[in-house]
């Protein structure tokens, strides 16, 4: 199949692209869109055709439910019910914006997006393209991220071409994701909302909202969310993350890259020092910065295996309650969790 690229520079200039992106998905196509989180890969939510055809495009087991997208906060009430006052309280504060909350859902849902599940996860999304696009189609989009599953997700239209070009109708382009990561996903049927992805809305935010919050997320072993169980935002070199100071750290890909190719990705401020071991260095922004972390993390995932490294290494940022834990939990997983803890006395 031959791709459509649909280059959106404005929503006034390029209307005519927005107004044929909503009439092919309200035809019933899949085409990739793009969010403030990553590009997501859209279809009329309501179509159970439409959506089988997202599952079959990304090699997506049946089991992970969709996300449904929607452009304005009162279709929350078309598509769920039993709705508590927190879950309007977080739509108040956080949409249009990267927050899904997992409710219950009315039966005009088909049970294909949510896998079988009696809860749908809903988001209203604020990048300008995605809700110009949502209105234009007129109906609800079910949009996983528009990679092929289990690769790092889309936050540029060539990423969604490297993964999907003659897979899909038409690839909306509309440049780089401002947010870069995921939106984060709670579930809010719960006595306690529980997190189940960290994602674009913080933990610092969500609790000042709701007061207690349940981060279930890092408990190991536990899977709440269907889609949490899978290997994950991986590039086809095996990825590690590096544990230590600078200089053990520089060392240690100086001795690493001495038997084969390997590539580091790290912030901004170690970028130097990484460069002296003769290793392709692919900075992701800097430490002191973790939304630039985390709007670059994905792009250097992709670089990485571009410079035909056999081995990855990866610096992470340490642990707060903003958006680096987004960025730790993807880059633990495109790791499998595999670290490596530089000791100094060795
Ligand atoms: O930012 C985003 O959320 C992007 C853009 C395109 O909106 N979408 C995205 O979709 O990341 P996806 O399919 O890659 O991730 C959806 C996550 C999965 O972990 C899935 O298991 C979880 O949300 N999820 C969806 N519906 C759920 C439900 N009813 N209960 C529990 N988890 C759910
Ligand atoms: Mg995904």
């Amino acid at each position: 199949m031959k791709t459509e690229i649909l280059k959106i520079r404005s929503i006034v200039s390029d209307i005519d692209k927005i107004r044929r992106a909503g009439e092919l998905l309200r035809g019933g196509e899949v085409i990739a869109i793009p969010t403030e989180t990553v590009y997501g890969l859209a279809a009329n939510a309501l179509d159970e055709e439409a959506v089988a055809r997202i599952f079959e495009i990304k090699g997506r087991p049946q089991d992970n439910p969709l996300i449904v997208h929607i452009s304005e906060e009162y279709d929350l009430e078309k598509l769920c019910e039993d709705i508590p006052e927190s879950a309007y309280k977080l739509a108040h504060a956080f949409w249009p914006g990267p927050l899904t909350m997992v409710l219950k859902k009315k039966d005009v849902v088909p049970g294909i997006v949510t896998a079988g599940l009696d809860t749908v996860g809903v988001r209203c999304p604020r990048g300008r393209f995605a809700r110009a696009i949502i209105r234009s189609a007129g109906v609800p989009l079910a949009a996983p991220s528009a990679n092929i599953s289990g690769r790092p997700s889309p936050t540029d239209a060539k990423h969604v071409i490297e993964d999907l070009d003659g897979r899909v109708k038409a690839i909306v382009d509309g440049g780089r994701c401002s947010v870069g990561v995921e939106s984060t996903v709670i579930d809010m049927t719960r006595e306690t909302p529980v997190v189940l992805r960290p994602g674009g809305i913080t933990l610092t935010q969500l609790k000042r909202v709701l007061g207690k919050v349940d981060t279930s997320f890092e408990a190991v072993g536990e899977v709440r969310s269907p889609g949490m169980k899978y290997r994950h935002y991986a590039p086809k070199a095996p990825v590690k993350v590096l544990i230590g100071g600078l200089s053990d750290a520089a060392e240690f890909i100086k001795k690493q890259s001495a038997n084969r190719k390997v590539a580091v990705i790290c912030f901004e401020e170690e970028a130097e020092s990484f460069k002296e071991t003769g290793a392709p260095v692919i900075p992701y922004g800097r430490e002191s910065e973790p939304a630039e972390l985390a709007r670059g993390l994905f792009d250097a995932l992709r670089r990485a295996d571009e410079s035909g490294a056999e081995e990855i290494y990866a610096r992470e940022p340490g642990i707060g309650e903003g958006i680096e834990l987004a960025v730790i939990n993807r880059l633990e997983k495109a790791a499998g969790y595999n670290r490596i803890i530089l000791d100094m006395n060795q």
